[in-house]
């Protein structure tokens, strides 16, 4: 119920849900940072498209220094406000991060609804979020954002007590403390369901790691597609499994991980996972809470980077998606990156850039299969010195491949039945292939 309860209270105030039309912002401080302003803002642009609220102006502010107050100066404050009313919106989204006091301030000023970058990317992730713990995790960073806002939705009562009469009288005093102890008793209830979401998240990520154990006794090689969102990392592991995972051309389509298994040329099984997509300046909390679901990237054996290769900010797409593994601690890996949607490049200057750029990636296409050979060429030299422990039934008058054990695996036991042989081995993935059809499966 605590958890509805200030769930509400953040919806009522702030849920994008509520409102159509944005003017979004972003502020800037120094010259050098005007490029990557532009294209945070163009981003955020996508974003809050996603949440189907239509923009009435993109604004690149400059501001000399931050302020306390509004993080730009009052005057251009108070300009973006007059702007926002010009257009009738009826939110204005800044893609910096403001404090709570901040986005307080900034509500005061314009009785509009203020959010920040940090907010639009949790309500998508709360659309998005299928499994039981992607939702967990939303829940869990979207009560840790409220938090520390919760004097913010309560303000009004406070701003009504006092309003009646600017002395400090009894009324307006009780009126004040109704709202102080609202607050407190939110506060409590919002300390209960993060415990209480946590201890649930707990659970479900022991039951997956149960599962990932199951996995990892069957040995088999595992490999995770990671990348800025809408790069087409669903469509890829679509293309190589055959698979159904919703591709869409929209930020986020996927939160939840999903593991297919796929066989490589030279019959070697593979599992690979798609992760969540990447974005720049992604906060810190839902990194956070969206580590168990990378965790299938730190713990895989290679990851597969897929760039879209239409995008122009390429480089830096290529740069935030490497930040966000190193700091999971998954950068120790072979990295197979892939320029997707190749497809749609024509100009020869701009392959010539990317192959320049990205000299040992491989030129892809989801759509058309252009490429793929590569990769799982690729995914097979990168597995060919993993070992794993495997079972054979090979037949007694298959000399060759028992002599192939003896010499180039590791063989553990061997047991006779009938005119089979049951060879137990630790065997490199460079031969595993050629005995993938005498296997018995764990
Ligand atoms: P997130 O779930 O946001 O992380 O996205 P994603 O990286 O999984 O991207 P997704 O597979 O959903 O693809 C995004 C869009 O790009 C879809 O409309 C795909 O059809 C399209 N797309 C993916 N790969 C290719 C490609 O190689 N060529 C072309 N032309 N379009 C592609």
């Amino acid at each position: 119920m605590g958890v509805l309860n200030i769930l509400r209270m953040f919806e009522v105030r702030q849920k994008p849900d509520m409102v159509e039309r944005a003017l979004v912002v972003r502020l800037y401080f120094d010259k050098s940072e005007e490029t990557e302003s532009a294209s945070l803002l163009a981003e955020l642009g996508e974003l809050v498209s996603t949440l189907d609220i239509g923009i009435a102006e993109s604004v690149l502010a400059r501001s000399r220094e931050m302020h306390k107050k509004f993080l730009c100066g009052t005057g251009k404050a108070a300009e973006i406000v007059e702007l926002a009313k010009a257009h009738e919106c009826d939110v204005i989204v800044i893609d910096n991060n403001l404090y709570p006091s901040q986005q307080r301030e900034w509500e005061k000023l314009s009785d509009l609804c203020v959010i920040d970058r940090e907010e639009v990317i949790l309500d998508i992730f709360a659309k998005r979020a299928h499994t039981r713990e992607a939702r967990l995790q939303v829940e869990l960073a979207r009560m840790q954002y409220a938090l520390p806002r919760l004097a913010r939705m309560w303000g009004h009562l406070d701003r009504e007590g006092g309003g009646g009469g600017s002395g400090s009288g009894g009324g307006g005093g009780a009126e004040r403390g109704m709202g102080e102890k609202q607050i407190e008793i939110d506060r409590r209830l919002a300390h209960m369901s993060i415990d209480r979401c946590k201890r649930e998240l707990e659970l479900v990520r022991k039951q997956r790691k149960t599962q990932r154990k199951e996995r990892e006794k069957m040995e088999t090689p595992h490999g995770s597609i990671v990348g800025y969102t809408n790069a087409g990392k669903s469509t890829l592991l679509n293309l190589l499994s055959g698979s159904d995972v919703l591709a869409k051309d929209m930020l986020f389509a996927t939160l939840d991980t999903t593991t297919r298994r796929i066989e490589l040329p030279d019959g070697q099984p593979l599992l690979i996972t798609d992760t969540v997509g990447f974005v720049r300046n992604l906060p810190h909390r839902l990194v956070e809470a969206f580590k168990a679901t990378l965790e299938e990237s730190v713990l895989s054996d290679f990851l597969i980077h897929v760039l879209d290769a239409t995008a122009p900010e390429i480089m830096r797409f290529h740069d935030t998606t490497l930040s966000v593994l190193e700091e999971l601690g998954a950068l120790d890996k072979p990295v197979i990156t892939i320029l997707n949607k190749i497809d749609l490049v024509e100009d020869p200057e701009i392959l010539e850039r990317l192959d320049r750029d990205f000299p040992d990636a491989i030129r892809a296409s989801s759509l058309t299969g252009e490429g793929m050979p590569e990769l799982l060429n690729a995914c097979s030299h990168v597995l060919a010195d993993r070992v794993a422990r495997r079972q054979y039934r090979i037949p007694q008058m298959r000399g060759d491949l028992l002599h192939l054990l003896h010499t180039d695996a590791k063989v553990l036991s061997t047991d006779y039945e009938q005119n089979d042989i049951l060879v137990s081995a630790v065997v490199p993935a460079a031969i595993a292939g050629r005995l993938s059809s005498f296997l018995i499966p764990v």
